[in-house]
């Protein structure tokens, strides 16, 4: 038999949890902040910065267009300064790194090509075409993926008001990116129930206001350097709130978690499931809210969920499907066709690991249905690659009957490197 290096074997593990854990840096703050901090002139301190793979691209892009990085410290020539990459900028697995960097660079009077690896350039670009070039930035695809070309000496920034159809949070914040490069105020509206880091960030900088509930102007100008202290990451934490939803009596407390309202999905769903939910807020990073957690399993039970919840649990849905086979009744899950756009087509990847870990689970366009039965029996997990399948596979079986063989299990260092180690320290 060939063996497998890249395969972990988790649980069953019996017995209450009763942990505190500190989670790495917010995924989606650490690009952000990395990406500020290289617009402006002169020294940043970002701290706390999440320590997966998808950081780390977004860090060596900028490190190629003249960032430089020491400590906590990120030094930069500012925006205007950032030199012609002589090379393909590699974003890696990172979606967030190739939209964001899209938006910041369609502004450049430099092109540049960005690429990445074979499950990122499958997924759709073609969507921040119409926003970003409504802006005057230059951005063409790939037939409507990655490789990406932006920027360019045509490039001449005007105003414009753009509507999107989807509550996408990396396409409000490309445009923010490119936008803020203008002379005149721009526009963005979109569905709720997106994370706007982005707008709040901008917001406390003098660089944009909120206009009603979901849309937001921008107002161009220079972002200073700034310090940014980067809140754990909800959707890592998420994992750890789930391993003790699923088990009644026990409990996980997170200190300084990324409360943004667009990333506290998750936790309604798991108070309407049941789960006994206690979250305060602690302080803020530029008018983002930060706390403690405490999530306490108790009985579930299944649920409806539609609407916004849906854009602020998105990327927590697979751990849906998971604390759903633990809970009683029928779970459904509508108006996530978004999910067939992540790191892997997630309606199809999330119903094959509950089916796979002996569950009832069937894919609707747009959704799920996970029939909960107070359990999981375990088994193999394939992750498509990717990382969230893989960490809730993992958190799945760790409280299964017969315990779950992840397969290709390191794919969890794009968001999360030291993950199983975490998980598994929750029983010890
Ligand atoms: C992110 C936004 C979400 C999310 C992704 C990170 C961000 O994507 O799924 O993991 O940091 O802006 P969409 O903007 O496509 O919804």
């Amino acid at each position: 038999m060939i063996s497998e290096p890249d395969t972990k074997t988790i649980g069953p593990y019996r017995g209450r949890i009763s942990a505190t854990v500190v989670v790495p840096g917010d995924k989606s703050s650490s690009h952000r902040a990395l990406i500020l901090a290289g617009f402006a002139s002169g020294t940043s301190t970002v701290t706390g910065l999440g320590t997966g793979d998808d950081i780390q691209s977004t860090r060596s892009i900028l490190a190629e267009l003249g960032v430089e990085f020491s400590d906590d410290n990120v030094t930069s020539p500012g925006v205007r300064g950032w030199g012609e990459p002589s090379m393909a900028l590699d974003c890696g697995n990172s979606g967030t790194t190739m939209r964001l960097m899209a938006g910041a660079l369609s502004a450049a009077a430099f092109e540049s090509v960005l690429s990445g690896d074979t499950s990122l350039s499958a997924r759709p670009m073609e969507r921040l075409v119409g926003p970003l070039g409504a802006l005057g930035g230059h951005i063409v695809t790939s037939g409507g993926t990655a490789p990406l070309t932006v920027g360019g000496p045509s490039v001449e920034l005007r105003p414009a008001d753009v509507i999107l159809p989807v509550a996408s949070a990396q396409l409000r914040t490309a445009f923010c990116l490119a936008a803020v490069q203008g002379t005149e105020p721009s526009k963005i509206v979109s569905p709720a129930g997106f994370r706007d880091h982005t707008e709040r960030w901008f917001a406390a900088m003098g660089r944009g206001e909120r206009v009603g509930e979901s849309a937001f102007r921008i107002i161009p100008g220079v972002i200073a350097p700034a310090t940014y202290d980067i809140p754990g990451d909800p959707s890592s934490a998420a994992f750890l709130w789930a391993a003790a939803a699923v088990r009644s009596g026990s409990s996980v407390t997170t200190p300084g978690i990324s409360l943004n309202p667009g990333r506290i999905g998750f936790l309604q769903v798991l108070e309407m499931m049941g789960a006994h939910i206690e979250a305060e807020v602690t302080g803020a990073i530029l008018g983002d809210p930060v706390g403690t957690v405490t999530v306490t399993g108790q009985p579930l039970r299944g649920v409806n969920l539609s609407g916004p919840v849906i854009a602020g649990a998105l990327d927590e849905l697979p751990l849906v499907a998971v604390v759903a086979s633990f809970a009683e009744g029928l779970t459904r899950v509508t108006d996530a066709e978004e999910l067939r756009t992540k790191e892997s087509d997630r309606v199809t990847s999330t119903v094959a690991m509950i089916q796979d870990l002996g569950g009832g689970a069937q894919e609707l366009d747009d959704g799920f249905e996970i029939l909960g039965l107070g359990g999981l029996e375990g088994g193999e997990v394939k992750t498509h690659h990717d990382h969230r399948i893989a960490m809730a596979g993992a958190v799945a079986g760790a409280s299964s009957h017969a315990g779950a063989v992840i397969h290709d299990a390191g794919v969890a260092s794009v968001s999360w490197p030291d993950f199983y180690e975490v998980l598994g320290s929750l029983w010890s």
